[in-house]
């Protein structure tokens, strides 16, 4: 969890980096103002003015230019006008090419964009500002010209631009404003045509059709003079015809050359100053003041002057170019610097990056060796625990067999004063270092598994086992086979030696003591000796003492027995075991010899007041002539075959007896009641009929009723031959024979030996 959550930040950190950068690297991306340029021509006069206009554009970061323009059509041009407010320009910037498109530029401004009109106007005063020349100026100021050229007197015709474009109108209007002034010079000829070379042809030798005799022609720009020049020339009327024309371009074949040449007499500059109408457009976007009207102000071009004005023009336009070029260096120059700063971010990045990998690798490796670390550490403290408390095991057996058999000796008071004394200290210190075996036990027991410790301590319980079975080789030789001499019967089942001695020697003086290495050899001698009681330890190899528990209390021939389970296993769930296992009494060790030898009394004391009390039953039934064989229910108590758990002072004296042997009474009694007559039954054929072998039926009757069966079976044939003799008016022998007895003469001294008196003497 803890690694997933440094990776995220990790992750997060990186993420962030390259956002930072990239954003960084795009800031000079920030918001512009977005100019829209419409053109209505594309001349050279226009190439000039859209120069200056991206010179301006260069020295002005937060403006961009987007320029359309058409080839003098108004269709086109208020469709392009349209798409310009489509992309939302913040200003327009508009050259009409005739006033008939004046609606769609009054839509622009009065929908709140700034609207700038250059050059040419339209018909509406709906516009932001105009900058431009004063053409009405110009056409007065070439009347002026013309008319002191002629000395005031003379013919001269006009060829305008496009009808309805505004420079024509108002150059017209000033030319003939002026020349009225001049009343010994006529305007025998006006023509309208279109700003265009071929125009200007055309016009004139519509012109000259009519009229041969004219002075000057006054042709309204230097594209349409040019064209003038040209007819003047193929009709031979070079120097008769004199042309002046207007822009005054220092261009091949512009205006100026053409007066240095001397095919035009004069020219006026009309400016385009594309920087001043940027200017002005940067001013009202930014709310800056600003005039409304801002007229250019030029002057006439003539032989005299045209070769300094072509010159300081040349100059004004090569400077233009080298600042062109040096703007596409530093555009170089700065597209590398940009790709450099990229490159510059991201190697950046790519160090963060592995810097960060390099930073979380070597956490990660410290992290997980401390996990390791702690594991191991763990797991080695676990060892040293479970091999403590495994000693500690060992080490509570022996210490049993020093405290108890101390005690023993003391009480018995053969020992006096000094060496009482002696024995009561060695007592008091054995006592001690059993609570502190005791003390390390509680401190691991919550933990302590059997099995675990089997496996993790395997070579020491090897060693341990070896050591002990070389001991069992010294006891077997020791242990002497004692005869059955009527003594109830103890069954010792434990792998210790010196356990197996020691509990031995405390119940050898009142019991038989019968030993087992271990369960398995338990579990064999109590099917073989049928034992009165077996004490057994738990941790045993081959067979543990629970498992031959269980496999007692399974077993019909050996059930009765009680089981104590003698164990170092003092835990609350192990206790629980051992009485879920079948166990009748669970005693830990170390333990108290006169506990456990008043245990035993008492289950033998039990068990001869249940073999008391049933066979007491049993007579009654017999003596009873409905015989009710059911009631060993009432009478005794029965308890579950597996009881889960009990208390050490559990009904000391109640007369248990578990439900398997309540069944197996019934049914040996059922069977004895219906054959009662049969003189061929016998002990096997008994046996048969409960599954069990001669000697084992033998064993588990006495031990329940004290009676053998054979008994058992006299004694039901005695009580129904006496209600026979009681209720019917058969002879003895007729009964006799009819209660299975094979002679008369048995059957009487059998009758009085039970009953007091012989069958005669009803
Ligand atoms: C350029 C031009 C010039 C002329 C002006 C009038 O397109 O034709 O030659 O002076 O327009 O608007």
């Amino acid at each position: 969890m803890k690694e997933r959550r440094v990776y995220k930040v990790i992750v997060y950190i990186i993420i962030g980096v390259c956002l930072f950068s990239f954003a960084s690297c795009n800031k000079k991306k920030s918001k512009k103002f977005l100019i829209g340029v419409s053109q209505c021509s594309e001349d050279v006069w226009r190439e000039k003015l859209m120069r200056e206009m991206k010179t301006a554009e260069y020295f002005n970061d937060d403006i961009e230019i987007v320029c359309k323009s058409t080839d003098n059509n108004n269709k086109v041009q208020v469709a392009q006008i349209d798409s310009l407010v489509d992309m939302n320009v913040d200003l327009l910037i508009v050259s009409p090419n005739q006033q008939d498109i004046t609606p769609v530029i009054d839509k622009v401004y009065d929908s709140g964009i700034p609207v700038i009109l250059f050059d040419r106007k339209t018909s509406s005063d709906k516009y932001t500002a105009f900058i431009g020349g004063d053409n009405y100026i110009i056409g007065k100021s070439m009347a002026q010209f013309i008319a002191t050229q002629l000395g005031g007197k003379g013919k001269v015709a006009e060829i305008s631009g496009l009808q309805g474009s505004s420079p024509a109108i108002d150059r017209h209007r000033g030319f003939e404003d002026e020349m009225k002034k001049h009343p010994g010079i006529t305007i025998v000829d006006q023509k309208w045509s279109n700003w265009e070379e071929d125009g200007g042809m055309e016009a004139m030798y519509e012109i000259l059709e009519r009229h041969q005799d004219i002075d000057y022609v006054f042709v309204q720009n230097d594209r349409m003079a040019n064209g003038v020049s040209e007819v003047i020339n193929e009709k031979g009327l070079k120097g008769k015809i004199k042309i002046t024309g207007v822009d005054g371009l220092a261009t091949k074949n512009g205006g100026m050359e053409q007066v240095k040449k001397g095919n035009f007499i004069a020219t006026y500059i009309y400016p385009t100053e594309g920087g001043r109408v940027i200017e002005l457009a940067y001013k009202i976007l930014n709310h800056e003041e600003f005039d409304r009207e801002v007229p250019f102000t030029s002057s006439i071009v003539t032989k005299k002057n045209a070769d300094i004005l072509y010159m300081q023009a040349v100059d004004a336009m090569n400077q233009s170019e080298n600042l062109q070029k040096l703007h596409g260096k530093v555009d170089v120059y700065m597209n590398q610097l940009n790709s450099q700063r990229i490159g510059l971010y991201m190697t950046i990045i790519i160090i963060i990056i592995v810097l960060l990998i390099m930073v979380m690798t070597l956490g990660m490796r410290i992290f997980v060796n401390r996990q390791k670390m702690q594991k191991e550490r763990a797991r080695m403290k676990d060892k040293q625990l479970k091999f403590f408390t495994n000693v500690s095991h060992q080490i509570r057996t022996p210490l049993t067999l020093i405290v108890d058999p101390i005690r023993h000796i003391a009480e018995r008071g053969y020992l006096k004063d000094k060496d009482l004394d002696t024995l009561k200290a060695t007592h008091k210190n054995a006592s001690e270092l059993m609570k502190l075996v005791e003390n390390i036990l509680d401190f691991k027991d919550a933990e302590f598994d059997e099995a675990g410790n089997r496996i993790d301590n395997q070579g020491m319980v090897d060693d341990y086992n070896a050591a002990k079975m070389m001991q069992q080789m010294a006891e077997e030789n020791s242990e002497e086979e004692v005869e059955d001499d009527g003594r109830n019967v103890i069954l010792i089942v434990d792998d210790n030696a010196d356990i197996r001695s020691y509990v031995k020697s405390i119940f050898s003086d009142k019991y038989r003591v019968l030993t087992a290495h271990h369960g398995k050899e338990g579990l064999k001698i109590a099917r073989e000796k049928v034992p009165d009681v077996i004490i057994s330890d738990i941790m045993m190899p081959e067979m543990d003492g629970l498992e031959m528990t269980r496999q007692i209390k399974k077993d019909m021939s050996i059930c009765h027995i009680p089981v104590i389970l003698l164990t170092a296993k003092s835990q609350q769930e192990q206790i629980v075991q051992g009485y879920a296992s079948g166990a009748d009494e669970y005693l830990t060790k170390p333990f108290n010899s006169k506990v456990i030898v008043a245990k035993v009394d008492n289950m033998m004391q039990n068990k001869e007041r249940m073999q008391h009390r049933l066979w007491e039953i049993y007579t009654q039934q017999l003596n009873a002539h409905d015989a009710p064989v059911e009631s060993f229910k009432q009478e005794v108590m029965p308890v579950a075959d597996m009881p889960s758990e009990k208390n050490e002072d559990d009904n000391q004296n109640v007369t248990h007896i578990s439900s398997k042997d309540e069944a197996f009474l019934e049914k040996l009694n059922e069977f004895i009641e219906q054959n009662l007559g049969d003189s061929n039954v016998n002990v096997e054929s008994m046996g048969a009929e409960v599954g069990l072998s001669r000697v084992q039926l033998y064993r588990k009757v006495k031990a329940l009723t004290g009676m053998s069966p054979v008994e058992l079976l006299r004694k039901a044939r005695l009580a129904h031959a006496k209600r026979m003799l009681e209720t019917s008016d058969m002879s003895i022998s007729e009964v006799c024979y009819n209660v299975g007895f094979s002679a008369p003469s048995y059957f009487t001294k059998c009758y009085k030996e039970e009953y007091g008196v012989t069958p005669s003497s009803k």
